[in-house]
């Protein structure tokens, strides 16, 4: 596909997403040749900064992209951070704009950017709408000369009625086809993965169903904690911040129907109609035997002492927000009528892993009986990170007398490409917008499904006083009493098996 020349107008240029993940995409789109030929970065902040002092920041002495700069020459080093220019924006972001107007004018003139620009924001979600709205009354969202796009980044609204708002807020400055919203784990090859699993082959979509799967689970743990963003994750928690989108995101490819084609809105569409079969749970009886949230709480590792959550900085000391969250659900709708879905998310786990595991139904007759409980059943495992790959678990043999069956592998690893290279997440999804295809953007109406399926959670979690909060030591798989939400069904496959 062509990138036409643009101008990446990145507001929160100085915080810590443009320098630890947009710049080094762009590094390395830039050292595969795939940024287009007249290509500028334009950063904008409330820091007041000249456009030496931002290359300085984020490209010649950013921590992030050392690694990549060793034993490159100085010109071609220079050739990348030379398209890189600041204008700030004032203490609110609210005031400059005619100023950014100019600066966006001379810099598509001296450069030939045809007046194309993306808009990328970064900053507290609250900034988002004023933004638009500033960009709007100085007319830089008019597509008359270039087009005009918009990249947003999560959260997307704090819950349905916020994310309602922040939608409309959005399109009244600029049409829905130019809102790119940007879920980063749909950006990973391993996610987009599973549409041609599915999709591409002839040996799984059959099976794809009530008739042949008997649950599904997917598994997203962390072994970091909240880091320095405790002020931030005390707002937010582990259902806003990666259930409601990234987890959901899967599932969402998980459940959706085979789409007609692969245009953006055939896929999209397809997406929206699965998050809207999920089954939204308001009965608090369901609620409590379906949900479970928990918090880590101090403890030590191989010597070293782990904070609990309530003593990380800018976490309140008697906080409720969870750091572990698993939810069962059911999916309405003819494919997967009373297949049960456990999905968890977690951060201070024993390892740092996502799969998505799907648990196939044991033979209707088994006729080996003897051989072992555990052994009866198929699973797929697609490990979305790390050893990216795909493993089926199935029965075979144990050679000798009788037959006793034992499961083995069949895997696929994508390190065993060795000439292909993968592209990171935030690399693959700016060329995306870079080139206009939304494929792999989150729509306003899947944002307010996921919503739609969230939001009684956290109502319930938020306002029943008897909701437990279970403590887990950090560097375990959690609360013992997810255990329950899982029972009758086996157990949670904990990655490292
Ligand atoms: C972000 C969350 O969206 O995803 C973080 O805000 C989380 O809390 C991160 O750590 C995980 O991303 P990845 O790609 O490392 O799995």
């Amino acid at each position: 596909k062509k990138t036409e020349n643009q101008l990446l107008v990145i507001f929160g240029a100085s915080g810590d997403l443009t320098a630890r993940k947009l710049v080094p995409s762009l590094f390395n789109l830039y050292v595969a040749r795939q940024l287009p030929k007249n290509f500028i970065v334009l950063g904008t902040s409330r820091s007041d900064m000249t456009d030496n002092e931002f290359r300085n920041r984020v490209v010649l002495d950013s921590k992030y992209l050392k690694p990549k700069l060793e034993d490159l020459q100085k010109d071609y080093i220079e050739g990348f951070s030379n398209s890189f220019f600041y204008e700030d924006l004032g203490g609110s972001y609210n005031t400059h704009y005619g100023r950014l107007q100019k600066r966006i004018e001379d810099l598509d003139t001296k450069y030939g950017l045809d007046g194309n620009v993306i808009y990328y924001f970064s900053t507290p979600p609250t900034l988002y709408q004023p933004i638009a709205k500033r960009l709007g009354d100085v007319g830089l969202n008019n597509q008359q000369n270039g087009w005009k796009r918009v990249i947003v980044e999560k959260p997307f609204g704090y819950d349905l009625e916020t994310a309602k708002e922040l939608n409309s807020g959005l399109q009244e400055h600029f049409a829905e086809t130019q809102i790119y919203r940007i879920d980063h784990y749909l950006g990973k090859e391993t996610v987009q993965n599973l549409l041609v699993t599915r999709f591409a082959n002839t040996i799984f979509e059959p099976l794809w169903n009530r008739n042949y799967i008997h649950h599904v689970e997917v598994t997203n743990a962390e072994s970091v904690g909240v880091e320095k963003r405790g002020g931030y994750y005390d707002t937010s928690g582990a259902l806003r911040d990666m259930f409601q989108n990234h987890l959901l995101q899967i599932v969402s490819l998980i459940v959706m129907e085979p789409p007609i084609g692969d245009a953006p809105e055939d896929i999209r569409n397809e997406k929206v109609k699965a998050l809207k079969s999920l089954r939204v749970m308001t009965d608090p009886e369901v609620l409590k035997s379906h949900t479970i949230r928990g918090q880590y709480v101090g403890s030590e590792i191989k010597g070293e002492k782990i904070k609990g959550y309530r003593e990380e900085d800018g976490v309140a000391k008697d906080s409720t927000t969870e750091t572990y969250a698993a939810i069962k659900f059911f999916v309405d709708n003819w494919r997967w009528k009373d297949v049960p879905f456990y999905v968890r998310t977690a951060k201070r786990m024993p390892t740092k892993v996502t799969e998505v595991v799907i648990h196939f139904k044991s033979p209707h007759h088994h006729i080996f009986e003897n051989s072992g409980v555990n052994n009866k059943d198929n699973k797929l495992i697609i490990r979305i990170q790390p050893d990216e790959g795909i493993l089926m678990k199935f029965g075979v043999k144990v050679p000798g007398q009788g037959f006793k069956v034992e499961r083995a592998n069949l895997d696929f690893y994508y390190s065993s490409l060795a000439e292909t290279r993968v592209m990171e997440a935030y690399e693959r999804l700016l060329l995306d917008c870079m080139q206009g295809d939304a494929t792999l953007y989150a729509r306003s109406d899947e944002v307010e499904a996921a919503w739609q399926f969230v939001d009684p959670i956290l109502t319930y979690w938020n306002k029943t006083e008897d909701v437990r909060m279970y403590g887990y030591a950090a560097g375990v798989w959690g609360p013992e009493n997810a255990d329950e939400l899982i029972e009758g069904i086996g157990y949670w496959r904990n990655p490292s098996e």
